[in-house]
């Protein structure tokens, strides 16, 4: 803890060398890369929550609190330079504490559903805390999105970020094994917000960590419906009911799942496609296209009305596209914004919903000596 408060400080002796303390700006503003640490606020035990308030030399922002590990806000220009905070969150500490639907924040120690919140490894069956009707959803009732992470400022030639790591130990949520997880953000100056996941472990489990950022292009002028989306993927897995996979991997041609030429999001979210009604819309595991190689692109977004572009590189196999159908106008967030019905979309690069039921699907256990490595980045552009 001493080491954490240390780099904090040093983070901020650092920042207070460089001419740019804080950058409020509303258009692109080329300077020096910069981090600056405050408090975001203080947990019910006291313990304070930093904000990394991250820029990069083009001027983008990016902010990331230890709480949660959540992208708070990240400012991305239009087709005119203009930068706006494109995700979903609120501006204070009390609103995460209070409800969230995982805005921006990192899921683990397995992100998305695990059939009945029970597996069998090494012949050993683990029941998992359920908090998703019967089933075991984002790493359980207090998922690494609920816990505050260590931290230290990470400084790299072409970009400033943060460096989170949080011990999960055994037995957490039934989890079996300490899993030592490790989260690194990094704004690039490439305008990317690159994350980078690692974990190792002591006893065998699975493990499955993504990002659960909502993007809205327009800044949350209005809902995401209207945003063209490109998904890398021949195959996705379709689930029951309950959003569990089959365990079969399906060709989307012919179906609404198809978006390997971009469409708009809304274009068939409505269809009569059983699919859909699971999950009233988009909140599938797409299987992305790999063709051998390791970082492959995965998704592209186009706001026709701002020109942001966001796209999706991963070396995971596959992305959870959820459309924000459980957003009812009942949160709103930083600066009074209603999240209204679809008013933001996630793109969760993961490995399948299920996998420690699905023998089919790529294995997600992590044994003590392997080390769990992945890279997602997105990046962000204008036309
Ligand atoms: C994930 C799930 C959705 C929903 C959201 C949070 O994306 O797949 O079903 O639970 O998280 O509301």
């Amino acid at each position: 803890m001493g080491l954490v408060v240390l780099a904090a400080l040093a983070a901020m002796v650092l920042c207070s060398c460089s001419t740019v303390k804080q950058w409020t700006g509303s258009g692109p503003a080329e300077g020096p890369m910069d981090i600056d640490v405050t408090v975001f606020g203080t947990m019910p035990d006291g313990q304070d929550v930093r904000n990394y308030h991250l820029r990069n030399a083009t001027g983008m922002t990016a902010d990331i609190i230890t709480y949660g590990a959540i992208v708070v806000a990240l400012e991305a220009p239009d087709r005119d330079g203009t930068m706006t905070d494109i995700v979903l969150g609120y501006d204070n500490l009390a609103d995460y504490l209070k409800e969230t639907p995982y805005f921006g924040a990192i899921v683990g120690r397995y992100g998305n559903r695990i059939g009945k919140g029970k597996f069998t490894l090494d012949g050993v069956t683990y029941t998992l805390a359920t908090n998703n009707d019967e089933n075991h959803l984002h790493g359980g009732l207090k998922g690494f999105d609920k816990v505050v992470w260590d931290d230290e400022p990470v400084w790299r030639p072409d970009g400033v970020g943060v460096k989170l790591t949080y011990l999960s130990k055994d037995g957490e949520e039934g989890y079996p094994g300490n899993l030592q997880a490790t989260v690194i953000y990094v704004l690039t100056n490439k305008n990317e917000l690159r994350v980078e996941y690692e974990a190792t472990t002591d006893k065998a489990t699975p493990v499955n960590l993504t990002h659960h950022g909502y993007f809205n292009l327009t800044g949350g002028k209005r809902d995401i419906l209207g945003h063209e989306l490109m998904l890398n993927a021949d195959k996705f897995t379709p689930v029951d009911a309950g959003l569990i996979p089959s365990g079969h991997r399906v060709d989307v041609t012919d179906t609404p799942m198809d978006f390997r030429k971009a469409t708009a999001i809304g274009a068939r979210i409505d269809d009569d496609y059983e699919q859909l009604k699971f999950g009233g819309g988009y909140d599938h595991n797409w299987v992305l296209n790999k063709n051998g190689k390791i970082m492959t692109p995965a998704a592209k977004v186009y706001e026709p009305t701002t020109g942001r572009v966001m796209e999706v590189r991963t070396t995971e196999p596959g992305i959870q596209f959820y459309a924000g159908n459980f957003l009812d106008g009942t949160l709103t967030g930083k600066g009074g914004i209603v999240y209204q019905h679809r008013y933001g979309f996630c793109l969760e690069t993961q490995h399948f919903p299920d996998s420690p039921n699905k023998p089919g699907f790529p294995s997600t256990i992590l044994r003590p000596g392997s080390k769990y490595q992945t890279t997602t980045v997105y990046r962000f552009s204008a036309k």
